[in-house]
């Protein structure tokens, strides 16, 4: 499809740059024959007769004149020649190559798109497949009330797994956000984040970790939307969670730096290599080790990632692999 696209775009580009050309070329050279012509040649009898010179010398110097202006003629002609015959080969070229250098970036975000497209398809086949299984297996025979509960059950837990993920890819798949969303309300990040770590507590307790949360003495409150934020911090402490073993540490810590607030996440988990550290923000990304193990989509960070921009915020993370991960967000006071 690029491949149609940039053979148009060039033969178009090439058409317009070779038309105007040539075009130039032309008033130039039907521009310069006029000049060097009869004008030229009565302008210079007209000076000759003003300064009185003989018939004899006008004729030889008219002469002269009207040669030099055809030798002047036929090298710009020689020379408009040349230029437009090389911009034959030039113009289509340079066409091409920056054609080709301005498609780059769309192909880039569309190779992100269908690659995005693919990845939710296949996140959404895997639990529609098990309730689809679960529920033709229960149809198969009658059953007690205890195993209808069971797959009932079961099935319940993947719908709730599907409304999740359905409720992140129309976040991600979201154009432009800011036109309906509420980006002025004054949030009380203190209270925001001690309301997340309290909803988080059962989670908390089943893992027997310790949480310690770290605020100023006056509140820190940020404008944004209360509800994406709460996003935010819900996606970095879940993760704090889930990859940090039984019995370790969480510490979120706020402060105020200057017209910043930052928030930091920091928990004695399993950690994230060099190499992964800078694909953890993409969409549908997981690192291997925790794939097999842990539950997710891979959609939190990138999620928080969008949460940050639209706050005019930043999110970086500092992690060791089997030391611990900090993430860090700022946000504009
Ligand atoms: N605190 C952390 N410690 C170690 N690894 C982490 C941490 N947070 C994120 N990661 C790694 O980054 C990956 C991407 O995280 P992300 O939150 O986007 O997805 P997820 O947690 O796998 O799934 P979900 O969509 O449910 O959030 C994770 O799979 C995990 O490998
Ligand atoms: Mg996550």
């Amino acid at each position: 499809m690029f491949t149609k696209v940039q053979i148009k775009l060039t033969l178009l580009y090439s058409l317009l740059f070779l038309s105007l050309f040539w075009a130039f070329s032309f008033s130039l050279y039907f521009w310069m024959t006029k000049s060097f012509g009869e004008d030229y040649i009565s302008q210079v009898k007209e000076r000759h007769s003003q300064l009185g010179d003989t018939d004899d010398f006008e004729d030889v110097k008219t002469t002269v004149v009207t040669v030099a202006g055809d030798i002047a003629l036929e090298q710009l002609f020689a020379l408009l020649l040349v230029i437009n015959g090389v911009s034959l080969l030039v113009v289509p070229t340079t066409s091409w190559f920056l054609v080709k250098k301005s498609l780059e970036p769309i192909k880039v975000a569309h190779e992100k798109q269908k690659q995005f497209v693919s990845d939710a398809s296949h996140e959404l086949r895997t639990p529609l497949a098990i309730i689809k299984g679960e529920t033709e297996v229960a149809l198969k025979k009658t059953r007690t009330i205890k195993e209808y509960k069971n797959i009932l059950k079961s099935s319940n837990e993947e719908m709730v797994r599907l409304s999740t993920l359905v409720e992140n890819l129309l976040f991600l798949a979201r154009e432009n956000p800011k036109n309906n969303i509420n980006f002025s309300e004054n949030v009380d990040l203190t209270d925001l984040i001690s309301n997340i770590v309290f909803r988080l507590n059962p989670y908390i307790k089943e893992k027997n970790l310790k949480v310690t949360l770290k605020s100023p003495s006056e509140n820190l409150v940020t404008r944004g939307n209360k509800q994406l934020l709460g996003q935010l911090f819900y996606n970095l402490t879940d993760n704090a969670i889930k990859y940090t073993p039984v019995k370790g540490n969480i510490t979120l810590d706020m402060v105020r730096d200057r017209n910043w607030a930052k928030i930091s996440v920091r928990d004695t988990g399993m950690g994230i290599s060099a190499n992964n550290k800078s694909n953890i923000f993409d969409r549908f990304y997981r690192v291997e080790n925790s794939r097999s193990v842990i539950k997710g989509y891979g959609l939190g960070l990138s999620i928080c990632q969008s949460i940050v921009n639209y706050h005019s915020g930043k999110i970086f993370v500092k992690s060791r692999l089997n030391k611990g991960s900090e993430f860090i967000v700022l946000l504009p006071i």
